[in-house]
């Protein structure tokens, strides 16, 4: 399936009644899920989102014009409440003003279901979430790849980049790729079935803007030429579905081996999840969360178990999750 995003960023100009044409009325709770970005081999150009954790967005319409942001919970006070300064609120706005519908109450509830700096696309999950509330109470059900651009934009305050490998999957569901930034053209991949994502979240903080200044900006051919075989390999092995193809394919030549340093025993925890089955394991977006494929659930759950007792070793606690890929993104609860 081929969304270029270029056919689809001129938001559309009507201006849907709320609550019309199939919306849901003043009021919608909507659920957006985590994601892995990267898959180990496509820095900024794979990503695939997970049954849990997610976030949570409650919208309310109100009489007001503009938007306010009146609870954020599970987020230890970190996030603004400030709706000029708060990335679900900023997203909404600038769609709201795209379309011409700037007129429109609104306030927003967030609930934060996932850790924060977690590699897991935290703010990506919150600002989807708002999106497409706001995309439901105008009951516009077209395809969400308008709501694109703005998640983007949302990325790029979050953490000081526009990357798309949290927010297109986080939108679209399933493993997505982004052929391409400028135009941008967002492709939606098939999976196997049966794969399998073990995640693990050490907590330690690493917060994806420093991460992200760490890379090298200039990398050798040789070290190119590897790293677009394996992405090759690992897109080949989704069509194919193949899965040994797709694990002996997730290897990083230009990330991993400087951002694993952030991560408490990265190599050990590899080591660990690939005697017990795993088919790949690696970095999960920018870290510090970490994850494996695996064949089946129960090898998913004995690797979360083993890395877990591992990380409880070294004093450092953490969070786990086993899913799926999940096909659905967002969702209204
Ligand atoms: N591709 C991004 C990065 C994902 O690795 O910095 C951040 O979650």
């Amino acid at each position: 399936m081929n969304n270029k995003i270029t056919e689809s960023t001129a938001a559309s100009k009507s201006a849907p009644p709320l609550g019309g044409g199939g919306g849901v009325g003043d009021s919608v709770q909507v659920f957006a899920p985590a994601t892995v970005a990267n898959v180990v081999c496509g820095f900024d150009v794979l990503g695939f989102a997970v049954n849990e954790p997610g976030d949570e967005v409650i919208m309310r319409v109100t009489d007001k014009p503009g938007i306010t942001i009146s609870k954020i919970t599970g987020d230890d006070g970190r996030l603004p409440l400030n709706p000029e300064k708060n990335t679900v609120s900023v997203s909404v706005k600038h769609y709201l003003q795209s379309i011409g519908r700037a007129d429109i109450g609104l306030d927003i509830e967030l609930h934060k279901k996932m850790p924060i700096g977690s590699g897991l696309g935290s703010s990506s999950a919150s600002t989807v979430a708002g999106l497409f509330a706001i995309k439901t109470l105008l009951g516009d059900d077209s395809d969400p790849i308008k709501l694109l651009p703005f998640a983007i934009k949302g990325e790029e305050m979050a953490c000081g980049h526009g990357h798309a490998d949290n927010v297109a999957p986080a939108l679209f569901g399933g493993f997505v790729l982004i052929r391409s930034y400028e135009p941008l053209d967002v492709v939606r991949l098939p999976h196997p079935k049966g794969l399998y994502c073990a995640i693990v979240f050490p907590d330690v903080d690493v917060p994806t803007r420093e991460a992200r200044q760490i890379i090298r900006n200039k990398i050798y051919m040789k070290d190119a030429v590897t790293q677009w075989g394996n992405i090759a390999g690992l897109v080949s092995g989704l069509f194919m579905g193949d899965i040994d193809l797709i694990g002996r394919s997730m290897h990083d030549v230009l990330v991993e081996p400087v951002r694993s340093m952030l991560i408490p025993d990265f190599y050990k925890m590899r080591e660990i999840a690939m005697q017990t089955g795993a088919v790949s394991f690696g970095i999960s977006g920018s870290g510090p969360s970490v994850f494996a494929f695996t064949k089946d659930e129960e090898t998913a759950r004995q690797i979360t178990q083993k890395l877990q007792k591992h990380l409880t070793g070294i004093k450092i606690g953490s969070q786990a999750y086993v899913s799926p890929i999940n096909d659905a993104g967002p969702r209204v609860l």
